[in-house]
């Protein structure tokens, strides 16, 4: 018979001594308890827990013992590793409840948020309204012409009849554009929509039927009443036999379509170098068709008790500008009018103060709607 081997108790296997289990168990359980996630937990479970553990490979040291130690290691192991996975279980359900929570609040879809409604603009009402003066004239058979707002001296002042020295050429009103040479580049920023008469006549052979929207500038100081960008509209029309009379029809027929029945215009005597005779239009005040005149019971804030409000310029076409436009005058007479889009928004929809229009708050131009 043997000797039993003296070096070698399997009792005392160093990885089943109660202290040796106690002090794995312990650590696995304060890595545990420090996992600040799942994934963190997932790698503590991997070390603590797993096949490769200090528990799991104590474990594997049982077989060896003999059998009266392997029951008491067994349950030592067994506890330990039982309180290691409760350990892990626990923390698990606290992680993913934690998780749960946070999803909760952090990917919170309110429902009851209305999913449709983007905010919608509005087109601006100066587009509208000249869209609308446009249709009427279309009706009619006229065709909208349009030109570059940065234009040649000649086609906006030459052309129409200004003499070199008219004032209006001036600085005060005009913005001249600087080229190679100075301000002497014969280039403006258009100040009337008038230029387009004059392309319109170069461009086509009589009868002429134009209506010319656009933007023009003129060197004033942004004010309720004032704005240096500007629209206007401007209607030319050429044919053999046009009168004033035709002039005075196609006005009151734009006020009708405009303002309704009843609506009429009147012309005052005027100068523009481009129409001889030439005239300032005024409409009837559309707001108290010229009641509040002499009735002060009744005054009209719109037109302040005048019973008209002055429009624009037209005129019969100066026969010096059709002969430069290429136009016999002999045998061809025309009328045009011009007028600023602005003052008849403020007009026909009450609004106080231009600066409204240029600032593109939509907050102006959404009340107008969505006019097409
Ligand atoms: N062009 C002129 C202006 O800007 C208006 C006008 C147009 C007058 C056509 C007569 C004929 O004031």
């Amino acid at each position: 018979m043997s000797a039993p081997n003296k070096s070698y108790d399997p009792v005392e296997v160093e990885a089943l001594k109660p202290e040796e289990i106690a002090r794995v168990r312990d650590e696995a359980l304060a890595a545990i308890a420090a996992a600040a996630d799942l994934d963190a937990l997932r790698e503590v479970k991997a070390a603590h827990a797993g096949d490769r553990s200090p528990l799991a490979l104590a474990n594997r040291e049982i077989g060896a013992l003999p059998p009266h130690a392997k029951a008491d290691a067994g349950k030592r192991v067994g506890q330990a590793r039982g309180q290691v996975n409760q350990a892990l279980k626990a923390r698990q359900e606290a992680l993913e409840a934690e998780r749960d929570a946070r999803v909760l609040v952090e990917e919170a879809v309110d429902v009851s948020l209305p999913y449709d409604r983007r905010p919608a603009g509005a087109r601006h009402p100066i587009t509208t309204l000249s869209e609308r003066i446009e249709d009427i004239f279309v009706a009619m058979g006229y065709e909208v012409a349009e030109g570059p707002e940065v234009e040649a001296e000649w086609f906006n002042f030459d052309a129409l009849n200004f003499p070199p020295d008219h004032p209006a050429r001036e600085m005060q009103d005009t913005f001249f554009v600087q080229g190679p040479r100075g301000a002497d580049s014969g280039v403006v920023l258009r100040t009337h929509t008038s230029p387009v008469q004059v392309r319109s006549m170069i461009d086509r052979e009589p009868p002429i039927y134009v209506i010319c929207p656009g933007r023009t500038f003129r060197t004033d100081e942004l004010d309720a009443t004032h704005t240096p960008v500007f629209s206007q509209v401007e209607l030319l029309a050429i044919d053999e036999g046009l009168t004033m009379a035709d002039l005075k029809g196609t006005l009151d027929h734009m006020v009708r379509a405009l303002f309704g029945e009843g609506m009429s215009t009147r012309l005052r005597p005027a100068f523009f170098p481009f129409t001889e005779p030439s005239a300032e239009m005024d409409m009837l005040c559309f707001a108290c068709r010229g009641a509040s005149v002499g009735n002060p019971d009744n005054p009209c804030r719109t037109c302040s008790s005048e019973g008209w409000i002055e429009l624009g310029g037209c005129g019969m076409v100066n026969p010096r500008v059709l002969t430069a436009c290429g136009v016999d005058p002999e045998r061809y007479s025309g009328f045009a009018f011009g007028f600023g889009i602005e003052r008849m928004l403020m007009f026909r929809h009450n609004v106080a103060d231009m600066r409204d229009m240029v600032e593109g708050d939509v907050r102006f131009t959404r009340p107008f709607g969505m006019e097409i």
